[in-house]
C-alpha cells in the first residue's frame, strides 16, 4: 500500500468565509520524488475539485507557485514533498499578500512595485543597426540578476516587507539593479532617485530572509547593498 503523507491546507474565500481554515488530506506518495505540486494535483484532481492554487510550467520557471510550506517560502513544483516532511505539510499562501481563494495570492501590488522601478532597458541614443553589443565582462555582471522569476518567494517573506505595505520589497530591487548594472542602459540616474527614500532601499535592514527565500538561489540582498553604493557615490 502506497504511503500517505498529510497535507495540511488553507482554505479560505474572503468574500464567503468568517476566518480561514486548514483542512487535513491524504495525499498517496505513489513514485519516488514527488513533488509538493504533484500532491496538491492529486487532491484537486482526485479529492476535492474546489481547492484553488497556482501553477503553470512544473519547471521552476513560470515563478507561479510560490507557497509558505511548512513555515518556508518555496515553489510548490520543485519541492519535493518528502525533503519537507515524511508524515505532515502545512500549506499556506504566501505570507503578507491579499488572499483571493485559498492559496491563490493578488500579486497586483507586487508587480507595481516591480513596474515602478522601470525594469527594461533605457537607452535613448539611436540604435545602432544590429544590436547593442556587450563585451563578455559586461555580460557576466548580469549573473545573478536577469534570472529572477517574479515568483514573489523574497518579498512576501521578508519583515521590512510586511511592516511597511509601501516598501518595494527585495524582488523590484534585485530588478532594477539588473538593469543599473546592464552596460546598455543609460536610466540609471532616473532609477536612482525613485529608490533613494525611506521606501526604497533604506527601508532594507540586511535581515537575510530574502536570500534564505529565494528558489534561484539569487541573492537580493547583495542587489540592495549594489543600490545604496550606488546612491551614496551619486551624492557624493
Ligand atoms: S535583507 Fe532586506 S530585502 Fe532581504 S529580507 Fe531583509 S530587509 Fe528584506
Ligand atoms: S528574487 Fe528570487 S524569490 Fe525573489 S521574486 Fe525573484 S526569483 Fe522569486
Ligand atoms: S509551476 Fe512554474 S515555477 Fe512552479
Amino acid at each position: 500500500m502506497a504511503k500517505k503523507v498529510t497535507f495540511s491546507v488553507f482554505r479560505y474565500r474572503p468574500d464567503r468565509d468568517d476566518e480561514p481554515r486548514y483542512v487535513d488530506y491524504q495525499v498517496e506518495i505513489r513514485r519516488p520524488g514527488m513533488m509538493v505540486l504533484d500532491g496538491l494535483n492529486q487532491i484537486r484532481w482526485e479529492q476535492d475539485g474546489t481547492l484553488a492554487y497556482r501553477r503553470s510550467c512544473r519547471e521552476g520557471v513560470c515563478g507561479s507557485d510560490g507557497l509558505n510550506i511548512n513555515g518556508v517560502n518555496r515553489l510548490s513544483c520543485v519541492t519535493h514533498i518528502e525533503e519537507v516532511s515524511d508524515r505532515r505539510l502545512v500549506i499556506q499562501p504566501l505570507p503578507s499578500l491579499p488572499v483571493i481563494k485559498d492559496l491563490v495570492v493578488d500579486l497586483g501590488e507586487f508587480l507595481d512595485k516591480y513596474f515602478l522601478v522601470k525594469p527594461y532597458l533605457i537607452n535613448r541614443e539611436p540604435p545602432p543597426d544590429r544590436e547593442r553589443l556587450q563585451t563578455p565582462e559586461e555580460r557576466k555582471k548580469l549573473d545573478g540578476l536577469y534570472e529572477c522569476i517574479l515568483c514573489g518567494c523574497c518579498s512576501s517573506s521578508c519583515p521590512s516587507y510586511w511592516a511597511d505595505p509601501k516598501y518595494l520589497g527585495p524582488s523590484a530591487l534585485l530588478n532594477v539593479y539588473r538593469f543599473i548594472q546592464d552596460s546598455r542602459d543609460t536610466g540609471a540616474d532616473e532609477r536612482l532617485q525613485i529608490l533613494d527614500d525611506r521606501r526604497g532601499v533604506w527601508r532594507c535592514h540586511t535581515i537575510l530572509n530574502c536570500v534564505m527565500a529565494c528558489p534561484k538561489n539569487l541573492n537580493p540582498t547583495q542587489a540592495v547593498a549594489g543600490l545604496k553604493k550606488a546612491l551614496v557615490s551619486r551624492r557624493y
